[in-house]
């Protein structure tokens, strides 16, 4: 359908041609000497009108039959004609029809009517047939596009991070642990099990901590698969460090899990992740790239994606498109934390959370300095204290502050989290140890630090995040296929 109407004229240079087009029934008409039918084949927020005349539609029995309903299946072939009707430029003259899958009506449970995004969420296998979560994951396809077309033609490779992991990248103890189900023939060591253990064992070097291994060699199944406790990865942003110190520039674009408890708009315990790693940059080159990342993507989708954005704009966001257009060419603002913290406290605003040098900004602060202090425009908040940053943060000369980065956004809050990483052994091995964490366990980590240390920084971006801040969505799980939160992971 997309092609049928796509083109500045809505179709009409199609005019004439024969087109088939499949795709799902959105609402049925029936009158005196014709019947209508809207086909929806999800490549755009519009349907298709399909004219079925009971003198030249074969398969218009169909419809005196009253087997079409909304949500059923159909095929359609016919000539494409200028519609005479004011509500689109085009329709299909049917000339057959077919029913490639019926669909009860007394059960199906999209009905015309608009349901709440709850309800849908009820029914997350089927709620990509509305208009809202349509267009939702559309845009979610456009800004996955332009993530790979801006990395790829900058120079950076796609790397392919580990889901599981032994390491919490943020040392924030919110992982998902990885447990294993065994089959009694891989308990008691088959060979083929025992072979694989025993490449795994005799590969390691380094002095990295040792497997436990069971009499016969391999490792002990029964304890755990791995030989240690694994999780599924919090961030891919330790092992992109290792390829950007090899490769130069790479970026991740992979699912992410955090046990936290937190049921918000904003956090689901399976997010994905783009996590830019740049060797050789700071901080400032690395807020650069950011900046330049996301106006790019928010060109895309502005030129990609207009039907869409009219939709969250009447329904979600009034003022979306030209806030994006806006955004798109604007310099966003960058503030140290300390400055930060400054706005704060003279604001008239009262906060839930007092604002006090050396508090992490909660999000009603984040909301505050992008929404109303920076009037709309995207704000880059720098050099936190180390307290509450992660351990991997390169510490700045003051001895109290880090070269981090977090970018906020309205109505969402923070996008993005970054930094420069801490390139000093010694800095770092202090820091570790401060944070609690076991260098040893970070052995290979360390050792790039020890081999060709370079200067670099690099960032993360919840692409959740940010399908909600282009699309205007309030709830973060409406902008995921099927989104996985506390006590949820039914589909
Ligand atoms: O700020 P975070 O925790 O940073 C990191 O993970 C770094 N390792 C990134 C890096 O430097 N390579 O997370 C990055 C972003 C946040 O700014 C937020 O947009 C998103 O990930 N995020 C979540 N999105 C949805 N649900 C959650 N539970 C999220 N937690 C973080
Ligand atoms: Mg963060």
């Amino acid at each position: 359908i997309k092609d049928i109407k796509g083109g500045a004229d809505g179709g009409l240079s199609n005019v004439g041609q024969t087109f088939t087009v499949s795709g799902w029934v959105r609402t049925v008409r029936s009158q005196k000497s014709f019947a209508f039918i809207e086909v929806s084949d999800g490549s755009t927020l519009a349907g298709l009108q399909v004219v079925l005349d009971p003198k030249t539609t074969e398969g218009y029995s169909l419809v005196e039959e009253s087997q079409i309903h909304t949500g059923a299946a159909v095929r359609a072939m016919g000539e494409l004609v200028a519609s005479p009707g004011g509500k689109q430029k085009v329709e299909i003259q049917a000339i057959s029809l077919t029913l490639l899958g019926p669909c009860d009506p007394g059960t199906y449970p999209l009905q015309k009517k608009r349901h709440t995004l709850e309800f849908l969420r009820g029914i997350a296998h089927l709620r990509p047939r509305t208009n809202t979560i349509g267009a939702v994951m559309r845009v979610r396809s456009a800004l996955a596009m332009a993530t790979h077309t801006f990395f790829q033609s900058q120079g950076f490779q796609l790397l392919h991070t580990p889901v599981v992991s032994a390491s919490d990248c943020e040392g924030a103890g919110e992982m998902l642990q990885v447990t294993t189900m065994m089959s009694t023939a891989m308990r008691g060591g088959s060979a083929d099990a025992k072979a694989a253990a025993n490449v795994v064992k005799t590969d390691q070097t380094g002095p990295g901590p040792s497997l436990p291994v069971d009499e016969s060699g391999g490792i002990d199944h029964s304890e755990d698969f791995f030989g240690r406790p694994t999780f599924l990865t919090v961030s891919g942003q330790l092992n992109a460090e290792a390829y950007a110190c090899a490769l130069g520039r790479v970026y991740t674009f992979g699912p992410t899990f955090r046990a936290e408890n937190s049921n918000t708009s904003r956090h689901l315990a399976e997010f994905w992740m783009i996590e830019p790693e740049i060797a050789f940059a700071d901080l400032d080159e690395d807020i650069s790239w950011a900046e330049a990342y996301v106006k790019h993507c928010l060109q895309h989708v502005l030129e990609t994606c207009s039907e869409d954005l009219e939709l969250f704009e009447k329904f979600y966001q009034k003022g979306l498109t030209n806030r994006l257009q806006r955004l798109s060419s604007t310099p966003f603002v960058r503030i140290t934390y300390t400055e930060a913290v400054d706005v704060l406290a003279k604001s008239e605003k009262a906060f839930e959370f007092p604002v006090t040098w050396g508090a992490d900004l909660q999000s009603e602060h984040e909301r505050y300095l992008t929404e109303v202090a920076y009037e709309g425009i995207p704000v880059f908040v720098t050099n936190y204290p180390k307290d509450i940053k992660a351990f991997y943060m390169k510490l700045n000369e003051d001895g109290q502050t880090v070269a981090a980065a977090d970018m906020l956004v309205p109505g969402v809050g923070e996008l993005i989290g970054g930094s420069q990483r801490e390139d000093r052994v010694e800095v770092l091995e202090r820091r570790m140890k401060e944070c609690g964490l076991n260098c040893e366990e970070y052995w290979w980590y360390m050792d790039l630090r020890r081999y060709g240390s370079v200067p670099h920084a690099g960032f993360g971006l919840g692409f959740e995040r940010f399908v909600q801040f282009v699309t205007g969505m309030e709830n973060i799980r409406d902008v995921i296929p099927f989104p996985r939160y506390p006590g949820h992971c039914d589909f």
